[in-house]
Formats: C-alpha cells, structure tokens, sequence
C-alpha cells in the first residue's frame, strides 16, 4: 500500500479552480447583493467526483456562502460531503450527535422561550482557536413554518467600505478573542436553556488567542476584517476607554444590513460558509415550533494579516 493509500480518499481536499474557470458541472445563481448563490445539479448523498467538488469550492470562495435545495442527507452523508473540502475540525464543548462525532445538531425546541438561540450574537465559528475552522454546513432537518432565517455578514465588503486612513490603522491591530463570552461557566444557566443541546461550558474557554483584524483571505489573498461580536473581546496594545468605542464601530459597521445576506429555510437545505470571510448569526423568532439542523466543519488556517507578518 503506498503512503497516499492509507489515507481514505474523501479527506484529500480537492484545490480551488482558478477564478478563470467558469462553472461547467453545476449550477451557480447568485442569491443577493452582499454575496450567497443557489448552487443547483448536485445531489450531496452521493459520492462527488473531484471537479464537481471543485467548482463548489471554488462558488464558495466567489460568494461565500452557497445554497443547496431539496437535499436528502443522512449524518455519515454530511461528514463525507464536508471531508472533500478538508479535514474535520474538532467542535469545542458542544456534544456531537450520538454515533457521529463529528456533527452537532444545532435545536431549538418548541418549549424554548428564551429570545435568543445557538448562535444568535455574529460570529465567525471558533474565532477563539489558533486555527478557526475555514468552512460550516448547516443542514435543515426540520424548520419552523416561520422565522428561524439565519444571516451572513460580507467581511471583503466591510473592510473595503471603510476610509484608507481606517484601513491603515486596522491593518496593523491584533484582535484578541476568548470563548469566555459563549462557553466559560458563567454561561452554563444559558446554556441549559437550550433543551435539545448538550453544551459543556469549561474554564478552557477563558484562553485568549491573538488574530489581526484584518485577514489575508488564504485562498483568494483578499483582504477582510475579522473581528466579531460574540468572539472578539479586546485589541491588542489599547487602553479599555480607547478600544470599547472602536469595537463597537467594528461590530456595527462591520453586520450592517447592506452587507449581509439572509437565507429562509427550508426542510433540505444545505449551507456551505467560508468563516474567513463572513460572519453570521441565527434568528431565534420562531417561539412554538422546532427548528433542527445538523452541523459540521471543516479544519482551517491561522489567519494571516500583515499585523501578524
Ligand atoms: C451557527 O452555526 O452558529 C448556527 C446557525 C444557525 O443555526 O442558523
């Protein structure tokens, strides 16, 4: 057996087309103004040859989060899809799905009251780790007859709207994020309100982990911001009084409504996200019905940025 036979052939990822390859096996609409497009002619429960994975990888890098409709998946279908795009990547103190350690369901149950949910604050996913995950699938199980959407926020869009003199300045900031916001024990009441989720909040989530503000996309070497809400708790180097106001411009500018994209699901939908570029958040508007999607992602980078050159 050679060395590249011991390793099962979904988890080799497959390389981005060049953005002068257009589409030619599946269908590609663009779904708004700030970014998303429909992908269309993939059936996902089936074994992908490499240019079709390809060309999915390589919508996702065009418009950074992408669609599938009217998908029949089963947990092992998920995993397999999510591997042709990398490795998995570990998913800190939320209990994976029993059976498949590498998904979790996100649930809101019908009982819940509570005005948020599972990702209601914008975030990139595991900001807080050296390497955040590059890609997040969501699958639609079941989904409220109303609500429950979930947004994106273009961060290539954010960064360019801002003035150069703000540019220059961000570019040479570090951005320090913590879990301690989402996972630290004083969430744990949170967290238990959330019945159909087992989440296992921990002292862990107290470690800092320094990324630049403005990231160096690895794939397309566009610029983005990479701050958010939910993850980003300091700037490196700022007096507290110096930093509130200027994360708080960050956060607001960087979700406004002209740069985000938002889906409403249905029953066998798959979303596929780039974390490098977007942020994103779900609405928890559905009170009285139950929403249930199955998530996995796949293993990314340590952002780069000329702060951290
Ligand atoms: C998440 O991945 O943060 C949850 C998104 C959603 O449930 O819509």
């Amino acid at each position: 057996m050679t060395p590249m036979q011991t390793m099962p052939e979904e988890l080799v990822p497959v390389a981005a087309a060049p953005p002068t390859v257009t589409y030619r096996r599946i269908g590609v609409e663009r779904w708004s103004g700030a970014g998303g497009a429909v992908i269309s002619n993939v059936d996902l429960s089936q074994e992908l040859d490499d240019e079709v994975v390809s060309e999915i990888r390589r919508a996702v890098l065009d418009h950074h989060v992408v669609f599938f409709r009217g998908q029949h998946l089963t947990p092992d279908q998920q995993v397999r899809f999510s591997r042709r795009f990398g490795p998995y990547s570990p998913v800190p103190f939320v209990e994976p799905v029993a059976d498949h350690p590498e998904v979790i369901a996100v649930v809101r149950e019908a009982e819940e009251r509570q005005r948020f949910g599972f990702g209601s604050l914008w975030h990139s996913d595991f900001s807080f780790l050296p390497e955040p995950p590059f890609g997040s699938l969501l699958y639609a199980v079941e989904v409220p007859p109303f609500g429950g959407d979930t947004l994106w926020a273009n961060q290539y869009h954010a960064f360019a709207a801002l003035s150069d003199a703000m540019q220059s300045m961000l570019r040479g900031l570090v951005g320090v994020h913590s879990a301690r916001d989402g996972y630290a024990p004083k969430m744990q009441a949170v967290h238990d309100l959330f019945k159909g989720m087992k989440v296992t909040t921990s002292d862990e989530a107290l470690r800092e982990q320094a990324h630049p503000v403005v990231r160096t996309h690895g794939e397309t070497g566009r610029e983005c911001l990479y701050v958010n809400q939910q993850y980003t708790i300091a700037l490196g180097g700022f007096h507290q009084h110096e930093q509130r106001p200027l994360l708080d411009f960050l956060f607001a500018h960087s979700t406004q409504d002209a740069f985000t994209i938002r889906w409403r699901w249905s029953a066998g939908d798959l979303a596929f996200w780039d974390n490098r570029c977007v942020q994103h958040m779900a609405m928890a508007d559905f009170t009285g019905h139950r929403r249930f999607m199955t998530r996995t992602t796949v293993a990314g980078e340590a952002p780069r940025g000329r702060a951290a050159d």
